[in-house]
């Protein structure tokens, strides 16, 4: 049985985003979170695998996009860029008039991007006033194992810890997070999370809009679900337990439905999905091109025209659209529907209205770039060691039926996580190719830390243009197969690195294993 829609709106005119939820009482707000959120004999109780629909409210925000605050740091005497992060718990309107409580990093929802700097000596403290123990993950940098954040580097409540490195990673959108071992979908939904924006001096940046805020745009997507006093709801369910955590508000940047003041040019959007495990499927109502110009690891070789992107959970990508033939007071929005298992059928919402409300900035770029300097695709050398990777569910039969008995498990080679085990050893500054399988019935995104990784075949055929380059993330379908290049870290040392599924859910339950260089 599924879960019917309440409603989906799509809306496209300026008027319509400028109803709003302001005329609604706080009570009615309340009474349309719980209509939404209230699952207590939902699907919870079904043990199925049934998606959450996603709902927007039949009220566009008249909010305006909380633009993602770029930090530079303070560079000090010794030339190293510094940043700080404060854990901390606070109130925010992730739906307009409701107070939910939440977590963020420098503020109480989510945090800034962090400049960083290629080649350039970085330090990164993060201070947790929380009341429980957190880390601070640098997702996609390739930093030594005990710079990682992984679920080794604890920071206890009311602690501090810092992160050294030399940035090595070519120009790209990566991010942070918890990495809790056990708890990190909790402490995301909560609102930990932030991005990472790494330029090189003399950067491609000329050839791309990069005016942070006005025409170089980071959106942050999460779905959450709420309770009806306005809590997060993460009491998960079987079906959460079986594909992973789905709320019904798809939120930008914290924000559910806002509306950005865009400018009448090209514009480039920084993409992250960082839901706990919903995949989504983008494009922009006017059918506009998404010119796609980087993947996780940095710019591809030439922009790749998508009609349609489609981001798995912890995956990011940036694209090029061009609002320069739109007038002013033109408004579309940037759809999303669900991409997974059992979603075929799903329906687009619209996560962001955009409204072309300013004129060109003074140096716009106008037209596409035909070639970029591209992250170098990796190679396999000859006679390359080679490790298989099964992704597995522990209940016989796969995923086709019995799902959600709240038994169910996913596991890496059959082995669930075991913090005290080192599952396997890699040698430094080696490249090997491994091998993904996918034995279940759903798409694993997968997640390798500290290691360059380029994709050499997707299900036995070659990559699309989009997936070349580096990636740190990338899915192996349901029943699919990916064959990876992997370079090992450059250093030994006895510290693990994780390998594992950015399904949060899975990886809290286990699927996810460690590996050292040595
Ligand atoms: Cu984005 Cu191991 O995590
Ligand atoms: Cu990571
Ligand atoms: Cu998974």
């Amino acid at each position: 049985m599924k879960t019917p829609l309440k409603n989906v709106p799509i809306h496209t005119t300026r008027r319509s985003l400028l109803r709003g939820l302001a005329g609604l009482a706080l009570t009615q707000l309340l009474s349309t979170l719980s209509a939404c959120g209230g699952r207590g004999n939902g699907m919870g109780g079904m043990g199925t695998m049934n998606p959450t629909p996603l709902i927007n409210p039949n009220l566009a925000s008249a909010r305006p996009l909380p633009i993602v605050p770029l930090a530079t740091g303070t560079v000090d005497g010794t030339g190293t860029r510094r940043h700080s992060l404060s854990a901390q718990a606070g109130t925010s309107q992730l739906v307009s008039g409701v107070n939910t409580s939440t977590w963020g990093y420098n503020g109480a929802l989510l945090g800034p991007a962090l400049l960083l700097r290629q080649g350039e000596a970085t330090a990164l403290t993060v201070q947790n006033t929380l009341a429980e123990t957190t880390t601070a993950h640098w997702h996609g940098l390739l930093v030594p194992a005990d710079m990682d954040g992984g679920p080794h580097q604890e920071i206890l409540a009311g602690s501090s810890w810092t992160a050294a490195f030399t940035v090595s990673n070519a120009p790209s959108t990566c991010w942070y997070h918890p990495h809790t071992h056990g708890a990190t979908g909790r402490q995301v939904i909560q609102g930990l999370g932030g991005l990472l924006i790494i330029e090189d001096s003399a950067s491609a940046q000329a050839l791309l809009p990069h005016v942070w805020g006005v025409d170089d745009v980071a959106l942050v997507f999460q779905d959450r679900r709420f309770n009806a006093d306005g809590s997060i709801d993460y009491a998960l369910t079987p079906a959460d337990k079986g594909r992973g955590y789905q709320g019904d508000h798809l939120l930008v940047n914290g924000c559910h439905n806002p509306v950005w003041q865009a400018p009448q040019q090209w514009v480039r959007l920084r993409l992250l999905n960082a839901c706990n495990a919903r995949f989504l499927s983008l494009r922009l109502s006017n059918s506009a091109t998404l010119h796609q110009i980087a993947n996780e690891g940095g710019l591809l070789a030439s922009p790749v025209a998508r009609s349609s992107l489609m981001l798995a959970p912890g995956e990011r990508a940036e694209v090029l659209v061009d609002l320069s033939g739109l007038s002013l007071g033109q408004s579309l929005s940037l759809n999303a529907r669900s991409s997974g298992m059992m979603d075929s059928g799903s329906v687009e919402v619209s996560a962001l209205f955009l409204s072309v409300s300013q004129a060109a900035q003074a140096g716009a770029i106008t037209a596409l770039p035909a070639t970029l300097p591209a992250t170098p695709t990796l190679s396999a050398p000859a006679g390359a060691i080679r490790r298989t990777f099964s992704l597995d569910s522990s209940m016989s039969g796969g995923m086709g039926g019995g799902m959600g008995s709240g038994g169910m498990g996913f596991t890496i080679n059959g082995t669930p996580f075991n913090i005290a085990r080192t599952d396997f050893s890699l040698t430094a500054g080696n490249t090997e190719v491994w091998t993904f399988t996918n034995t279940t019935g759903m798409g694993h995104p997968i997640h390798v830390h500290g290691v360059r990784m380029s994709l050499l075949s997707r299900n036995g055929a070659p990559v699309a243009a989009q997936e070349q380059g580096q990636r740190d993330t990338f899915v192996v379908d349901g029943n699919g197969s990916v064959d990876v290049v992997v370079q090992a870290p450059a250093t030994a040392s006895a510290m693990p690195f994780m390998l594992h599924c950015h399904i949060l859910e899975h990886e809290d339950a286990g699927m996810m294993l460690q590996f050292v260089a040595a």
